[in-house]
């Protein structure tokens, strides 16, 4: 079997279209959906990922709020600032880029932020609606663009097994969170695997679905894998490579080539999951503007 490509690239585009349209729909009602966007420090990677999601904000007529701290601001500024916006009516979405420099308490930062302008979903507020099946949950971005992906493509995880490798509170744990629920696109039997799962192997061949957000290159092979697997690899990662004018290329978590021989769909890394996530940032900051002005 070779496989299909899941276009994280087109999928997101569609997903982008339909943020635009709704804020023109709210725009007609005199709201003006606005993302404030923090960054504390000089890390060149943060500044990267905030400059591309203020870019693609301006592309569907969200306004951004871009604000920059020196990495010695304390807490207190910080914390400040989040209040200001919490009672902002004209600020909708709220995110905090991570990582925080080391004096700053990130847990004490994000609980800070109104769960309603959760545009990240990271508010323990918002963590426990989702694991108790809340479907007005703010859903942290990367593992609903997830879904979103398999909805685009028809897969519908109801009864299959769906096994995550990775536990992370970005991706991993509300990746089963989704998947778990008892709600359309969702209903899967979900296993959760990590770094002291014993024969990661044989939990992973027995995966209809596999999402692999792990941190390293290859973490699963080709032998892991069943013929028919739907693959989701939420992995980034660089490795050197000279022959780029920037000497390394982006790589997922997964053995893209020997795995695409096994699996029915696959996602490539770039242009899969990556987009996704940008666009739910969108997607969740439009529909908090649209409750927190009363349209919802
Ligand atoms: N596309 C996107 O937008 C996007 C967004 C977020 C993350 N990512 C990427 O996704 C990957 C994972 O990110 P993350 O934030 O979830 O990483 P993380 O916080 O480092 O979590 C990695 C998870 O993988 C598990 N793990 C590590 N080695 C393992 C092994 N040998 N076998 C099984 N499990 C293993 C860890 O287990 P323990 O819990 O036991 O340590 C942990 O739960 C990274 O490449 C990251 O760049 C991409």
């Amino acid at each position: 079997m070779s496989a299909q490509i899941i276009d994280g690239k087109v999928i997101s585009q569609a997903v982008r279209d339909e943020v635009a349209q709704e804020v023109e729909e709210l725009k007609a009602a005199a709201v003006e959906p606005c993302l404030a966007v923090m960054l504390v420090g000089e890390d060149a990677a943060s500044k990267v990922y905030v400059g591309m999601k203020e870019k693609k904000c301006a592309e569907v007529g969200i306004k951004a709020i871009d604000q920059r701290l020196p990495a010695d601001t304390s807490q207190e500024e910080i914390l400040s600032i989040i209040d200001s916006w919490n009672e902002d009516p004209s600020i909708h979405g709220i995110l905090v880029q991570l990582p925080l420099p080391d004096h700053v308490d990130e847990k004490t930062v994000m609980e800070r932020i109104r769960p309603e302008k959760d545009a990240d979903g990271f508010h323990p507020v918002n963590v426990g609606r989702l694991a108790s099946g809340d479907p007005n949950a703010f859903r942290p971005c990367t593992p609903a663009g997830v879904q979103v992906m398999l909805k685009h493509i028809g897969y519908d995880p109801a009864g299959k097994h769906a096994v995550i490798v990775g536990r992370s509170n970005i991706v991993g744990r509300p990746m089963a969170a989704i998947l778990s629920q008892k709600a359309p696109w969702a209903n899967a039997t979900v296993t959760m695997a990590h770094s002291r799962s014993e024969d990661l192997g044989a939990i992973t061949r027995s995966a209809d679905l596999l999402i692999v957000a792990v941190g390293w290159p290859n973490a699963v092979t080709a032998e892991m894998v069943s013929e028919g697997t739907v693959v989701i690899d939420v992995g980034v990662n660089r490795v050197d490579d000279d022959s780029r004018e920037r000497g390394y290329r982006l790589v997922g978590d997964v053995a893209y080539d020997e795995i695409a021989e096994k699996a029915s769909w696959i996602t490539p890394v770039p242009g899969g999951v990556g987009p996704m996530t940008i666009a739910m940032l969108l997607k969740n900051t439009v529909v908090a503007a649209r409750r927190l002005a009363g349209l919802a």
